[in-house]
């Protein structure tokens, strides 16, 4: 698609909605609401189809709160049952676009050759804008981030999958990719020029949407469809204004000077705790909170008794209220208003509640409860946070929910969801649920904060001593200005992103037919988003169906096997739905590391290769992830479906010397071949000869297919068919191209390595010596600095068992060998041009350590292999559990063992090892899952 055809899409974005004929996939209606009446009929008619309801990660809602939740064909809170019906529509409308431009051109559906590498930049931009705050949701990706991966890997018309869509943002940056503003574009046009790459081609591209949860989907739908922003502004102020004439008298309050009325912005409540020793009321902020310096002490004296009181002497006091949402009584900690903040005019005003602020507060709180206020049950016993909860008496939605709070949100709820127009009424409600954390007793009081809107804690149920109850203005106002603005780009396309809700597990596109997927899945145990979206959705109606989740979950009984099996099922239908040779972005949150490899090993053991492996600069955490120990950065990994060709020769030559080959070959080709980091040469780690085994392994074993080289012959194989270029490999084309961009800077940037234990120690080494032979002396000192992290339960290595197995030294016998004499005459003048057997030189060359040549290598890799097994059969025989042994030896061992399809003895060496060990190797967990695999589970 051209430029000027996806500019005319952008002119008529937004259009569809308004009043008038609208087509979609084929039918022409008289407006859209006809449109929506008729496919809103169809889903109703399909809801009805017990099998459609059996799809795993069903949505739990009535048919009724489906619907009205749904805007069919392009947005269903169930799976979408059109998503094949769209795809198809543009596929047929690439083609003809293609046709009617180039006849000559081949159209997609008889695709031309496709070539990309892996988009090799961090993301990391796009956190300020108004479109990503339009509305917050767990561990966003800003869709600004996504926008040059779209453009880098896809063509315009091209097809986007996200599976864990979340908020869509995946969506918007699809759409963004064809109504991106001009300074936009000319910003990223230019910054790709000076990093040498291709310029991106504008003009949209479609995406397909899905989720678990019904509160992400229904936040990307009203994202990414279209509406009349003037419309939805003049409704929102609407009603603001409405509740503002009904309500208004709950937030009035009498200003210090004792006769005018200030308009209440929020209300502090306080928890009542008693004292311990002396059982006397202590309200907590009263006596916690400093007035001049707004510091809640941690420690302060008893009121009555001077007993010092802290958070955990301090005993809570319950009270017990009728609860007319149930019809019984409702025992919860109790909460005291202590402090109002009022406006008279635009000046703000402090106060404590006078007893006719109290009367008001008992007056609504003797009301009846609104109906629209949810009443269901939490899922306490699944929930990981229901322990925090429940003690404290919070068990149910509307339990979370301040007598004022409820009345304002249930009536604000009530207007919204009555409003005529569907897509207003959805923007509405888009609107006013980004209200409900925030004027929940979830709310956090922040004494020094400035604004108290928001101050929930993120990713977790946390009802905090001290709550600002926000009044509904307060609250959403600067929304109601802030949406319309975020919204007026108008970048959403009426057919551009469909969007479902259920399992990526089990998603409703068809094979092959997708041209890239971005995706951010959910990342073990740090974020429970069923049970933290359980609050929205039940305004909904619409509940998550928890069972699908992927996620670590003690609660609800998933481990990390569960998740990594739920991962790989996921992943399983990426690789379906994606066309052969295209490209998956995967992101992924700092967690465990034993997250990071269920998740490359769910990845590889579907077929994909990985390619590119990059740090992701988030610079806020939500609550977990700064809590969390492991990983400090985010990733983005970008891996590939091998095309039909690779995959095609593999099968005929699969286990034989040229299938290695074959493969390696076509995974260079899918490689970066020049990075420029700084003003200097990066090192691409997956070029590095021992990345580049790891990868032909997992290829081969993912494909039950025996692999026919050691590392030995993989590693002198490759340096006699591949160039060595700053330690990484290329095919001959690649060199001449990395040669000559190499030029062009200033050296190069090595990778930065850790060393734990013998794996990362031997590739240190080998870093070392080969940019400068050295000799036991020169190394040690460093050497034992680097091992300060070195693992607990690896055995530990010295220094020259280390050097023995994997190097050669010079002795002084014979002609100095080529590495040390290549160093010696590029480093000392004097030593330059003398012949290799000089006295000099060879006095200088004595005793260093180099790299041996690739042939060398071989006998010695093969002689540490001969050890490694060895060391493998006493981890065999022994009857106890092994807590110190060399990693390196298990590896060898359980990849010798496959190959003779010995899976009982890794399955019994497994079981020998700490679950820990096992979970954070990917090759150990490679070779035991399949292991498992193939004796049919354990
Ligand atoms: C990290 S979040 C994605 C956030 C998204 N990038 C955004 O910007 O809003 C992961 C999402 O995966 C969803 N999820 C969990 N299990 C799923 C499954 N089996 N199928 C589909 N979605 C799932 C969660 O509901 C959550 O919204």
């Amino acid at each position: 698609m051209t430029e000027q055809s996806s500019l005319e899409l952008e002119e008529n974005a937004g259009k569809e909605n308004q009043q008038g004929p609208v087509t979609c996939l084929g039918l022409t209606f008289e407006n859209d609401e006809v449109r929506r009446a008729h496919f809103t009929e169809e889903l109703r008619k399909k809801l009805q189809d017990p099998e459609f309801r059996k799809i795993e990660g069903f949505p739990i809602g009535s048919d009724e709160d489906i619907l009205n939740l749904s805007d069919p064909p392009y947005y269903t809170a169930c799976p979408n049952p059109w998503i094949v019906d769209f795809i198809a529509e543009w596929e047929s409308a690439k083609c003809k676009v293609q046709s009617a431009e180039k006849p000559n051109a081949p159209c997609t559906l008889h695709p031309a050759p496709y070539h990309r590498e892996p988009f090799a930049t961090d993301v990391s931009e796009g956190k300020t804008h108004p479109l990503y705050k339009a509305h917050s949701y767990h561990t966003k990706v800003p869709h600004l981030a996504i926008v040059p991966s779209i453009l880098h890997y896809t063509e315009p018309g091209d097809i986007v999958l996200d599976g864990f869509g979340g908020s869509g943002m995946t969506g918007i940056a699809a759409q963004w990719c064809g109504s991106a503003p001009k300074d936009y574009r000319t910003t990223l046009e230019q910054r790709w020029k000076t990093e040498d790459h291709a310029a991106p081609k504008w003009g949209l591209r479609h995406c397909v949407l899905n989720d678990l949860s019904p509160a992400a989907t229904f936040i990307a739908a009203n994202y990414t469809l279209p509406f009349d922003v003037r419309a939805f502004s003049s409704a929102a102020r609407k009603l603001l204004n409405e509740v503002e004439n009904e309500l208004g008298w709950m937030y009035k309050t009498l200003h210090t000077d004792g006769k005018s009325r200030g308009r209440i912005e929020y209300t502090v409540w306080s928890e009542v705790f008693t004292c311990p020793e002396c059982v006397g009321e202590v309200v907590f902020l009263d006596e916690a909170l400093d007035d001049a310096s707004k510091k809640v002490a941690d420690e302060f004296p008893c009121p009555h008794c001077t007993t010092l009181l802290n958070k955990r002497n301090l005993e809570r006091r319950f009270n017990t209220s009728p609860d007319s949402k149930l019809s019984d009584t409702w025992k919860h900690v109790t909460f005291r208003p202590i402090l109002i903040s009022y406006k008279v005019g635009k000046q703000r005003y402090e106060k404590a509640p006078d007893a006719e602020d109290l009367a008001t507060i008992k007056k609504i709180a003797d009301m009846p409860f609104p109906e629209e206020v949810p009443s269901n049950r939490f899922p306490i016993e699944a929930m990981y946070h229901g322990s925090r909860i429940a003690p404290k008496g919070f068990t149910h939605i509307h339990h979370f929910f301040l007598p004022r709070a409820a009345q304002a949100l249930g009536t604000m709820w009530r207007k919204a969801t009555a409003h005529p127009d569907a897509r207003i009424r959805h923007m509405l409600m888009f609107f006013i649920d980004q209200g409900i954390w925030g004027l929940s007793i979830l709310n956090r009081f922040g004494p020094t904060h400035f604004s108290q809107v928001n101050r929930q804690m993120t990713g977790v149920y946390y009802v905090p001593s001290q709550i600002s109850e926000c009044s509904p203005w307060y609250s959403l106002e600067g929304k109601a200005d802030r949406l319309p603005k975020a919204f007026q780009s108008n970048y959403a396309h009426p057919s551009g992103v469909i969007t479902g809700t259920g399992s990526t597990a089990c998603l409703q596109t068809p094979n092959q037919s997708i041209d890239y997927i971005f995706t951010d899945p959910p990342f073990g145990e740090n974020i429970y988003y069923a049970d933290l979206n359980f609050l929205v959705e039940s305004w909904y109606g619409v509940l998550s169906n928890a069972n699908a989740e992927a996620i670590v979950d003690k609660a609800k009984k998933k481990g990390l096997p569960e998740y990594q099996e739920l991962m790989r099922r996921c992943f399983a239908e990426y690789y379906r739905v994606l066309k052969p040779g295209r490209w998956i972005t995967i992101v992924f949150h700092n967690s465990r590391n034993a997250v990071w490899n269920a998740i490359q090993e769910a990845l590889q053991a579907v077929g994909f290769v990985v390619a590119d492996v990059r740090t992701l600069d988030k610079q806020q955490g939500s609550y977990r992830q700064v809590t969390s120990t492991a990983t400090k950065q985010d990733l983005v990994i970008s891996a590939y479906k091998a095309n039909g060709g690779l995959e095609d020769r593999f099968r005929l030559t699969a286990g034989t010397e040229d299938g290695v080959w074959y493969f390696i070959r076509n995974h260079l080709g899918n490689l970066p071949v020049f990075v420029n980091k700084d003003g200097k040469s990066e090192v691409i780690a997956e070029r590095k000869e021992y990345l580049l085994y790891d990868r032909m392994v997992a290829f081969h074993v993912q494909r039950g297919v025996t692999v026919p080289l050691s590392a030995a012959e993989f590693y002198a194989g490759l340096a006699q068919r591949f160039s060595e270029r700053d330690g990484m490999y290329f095919s001959p084309d690649q060199t001449e191209e990395y040669d000559r961009k190499r030029m062009t800077v200033q050296g190069v940037e090595q990778l930065t390595l850790f060393v734990s234990d013998e794996a990362s120690a031997r590739q240190w080494l080998r870093e070392q010596l080969r940019q400068k032979p050295q000799t036991f002396q020169e190394l040690h000192p460093r050497f034992m600095k680097e091992i300060g992290g070195w693992s607990k339960t690896e055995t530990p290595l010295e220094l020259s068992t280390l050097l023995e197995q994997n190097f050669l030294r010079y002795d002084g016998k014979g002609p100095v060998p080529e590495q040390i004499h290549g160093y010696l005459s590029t480093n000392w003048k004097e030593l330059r041009n003398l012949p290799k057997d000089d006295p000099t030189l060879v006095a200088k060359a004595r005793d260093r350590w180099y790299v041996p040549d690739p042939n060398k290598a071989s006998d010695l890799e093969k002689l540490r292999e001969k050890a490694l097994l060895k060391e493998f059969e006493e981890y065999k025989q022994a009857k106890k559990k092994l807590k110190v042994f060399r990693l390196e030896a298990v590896r060898a061992g359980f990849k010798k063992a496959w190959q003779e399809r010995d899976y009982a003895v890794i399955v019994a060496v497994a079981d020998k090892i700490p679950n820990i060990v096992l979970e954070e190797d990917p090759k150990l967990l490679m070779w035991y899952d399949q292991a498992v695999t193939r004796m049919g589970g354990v």
